[in-house]
């Protein structure tokens, strides 16, 4: 959920670097290795040095296409990859529960991080009367929806703070899947561009659970051939010809009840729940995702994804999470999250929509 659209960094710029072929000399302790490396990595290791860390940037630069106006924009792109990896390096000599990894977002600061893919903060204590029907039932031991092919593939949101539209598709899609034995893709961009009489602000933010009042209200949402995703602000253009799914109603789940929650994602479906990221997350890359610095007021959750299962993995409950970051990010673009403390407000603003 971004507060703007408007950073571009440089990965969007073509790059115009001096020199295309390598002119180390023969006595260069890396040659070796820079013999192998593509032209875009031999013309970052002329501007940064050939350390052994420049060569993970020229590596980094190269495998997630990165391109930088000028020398003293890779300079810059460099040292915050450097200390982006200082970071990674120092989590995952702590031995806790998950580890980080070099990702595309290797080279921004958390600040840019943070202002082109989370944003504006959503007050969900709307849900603290939740409608979601606890009963008896006994729950699976673990759960992943994933195993019964509902879960739709991993989107990416790219530079807009539209997660919440995502999440939104994703429990829809899954509902979809389960109700009527086939899959379907969902219109994220209608609910960017017409969903803000709910309270909803397109790229910069909204909330999942008025997605799916929206929706209702609306008649439909379309699909996502119809209403391709431009990852921007745009004017409305619903056609209630193309609508691929209709909302009949939508269950909250209780401000912070993991109990009613984890009912829900066993036996009902994928439930689309909020958290608030914090610095760290974003190079996640497997295990179970825990913070101390997270919090989980409602007026603080910033990221809006999809709980699709539960498990326990080395003694630790987890939620099974999707997010929408490309498949390349985390674990195939899952993550799991510590189940049982509400973390980082994981149950303090879900909801799943009922669809027919
Ligand atoms: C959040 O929403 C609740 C319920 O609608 C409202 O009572 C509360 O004042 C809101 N808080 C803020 C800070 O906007
Ligand atoms: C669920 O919460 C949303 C706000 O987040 C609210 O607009 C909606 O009315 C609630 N739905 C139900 C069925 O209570």
């Amino acid at each position: 959920m971004a507060r703007n659209d408007l950073l571009v960094v440089g990965v969007l710029i073509a790059c115009c670097i001096a020199g295309g072929s390598s002119t180390f000399a023969d006595d260069n302790p890396i040659r070796q290795v820079v013999d192998g490396l593509h032209d875009l990595e031999t013309s970052i290791l002329q501007i940064v040095g050939n350390s052994r860390r420049a060569l993970s940037f020229a590596r980094f630069a190269h495998r997630y296409g990165k391109r930088y106006e000028d020398a003293d924009e890779m300079q810059k792109r460099f040292e915050i990859f450097s200390e982006n990896l200082r970071i990674i390096r120092s989590h995952n000599k702590k031995g806790l529960p998950y580890i980080l990894a070099v990702n595309e977002f290797a080279d921004l600061t958390w600040d840019e991080f943070r202002k082109h893919k989370l944003g504006a903060a959503q007050n969900c204590s709307a849900t603290a009367r939740g409608n979601h029907k606890l009963t008896d039932v006994v729950l699976p031991e673990t759960k992943d929806w994933r195993e019964t092919g509902i879960v739709s593939p991993v989107k990416n949101q790219g530079h807009c703070g539209s997660c919440w539209t995502f999440s939104t598709t994703g429990a829809l899609e899954a509902a979809y899947a389960q109700a009527f034995g086939k899959g379907i893709s969902l219109s994220e961009q209608q609910l960017v561009d017409c969903a803000r009489a709910f309270n909803n602000f397109g790229c910069n933010g909204g909330l999942p659970s008025q997605a799916f009042v929206y929706i209702k209200f609306n008649g439909g949402l379309d699909t996502e051939d119809a209403y391709p995703y431009t990852g921007k602000d745009g004017v409305c253009k619903y056609s209630s010809e193309n609508v691929g799914v209709k909302v009949l109603d939508s269950v909250n789940i209780t401000l912070g009840a993991e109990d009613e929650l984890k009912h829900a994602v066993g036996i009902v479906r994928p439930v689309s729940v909020a958290f608030e990221v914090v610095t760290g997350f974003r190079f996640y890359k497997e295990g179970i995702y825990t913070s101390t610095s997270c919090g989980s007021n409602p007026m603080d959750v910033n990221h809006a994804v999809l709980a699709i299962g539960y498990g326990v993995e080395n003694g630790i409950p987890y939620w099974l999470i999707k997010n929408s970051w490309g498949a390349d990010w985390g674990d195939n673009g899952y993550f799991k999250m510590e189940m049982g403390k509400n973390m980082c407000g994981v149950a303090t603003c879900a909801s799943y929509p009922i669809v027919a």
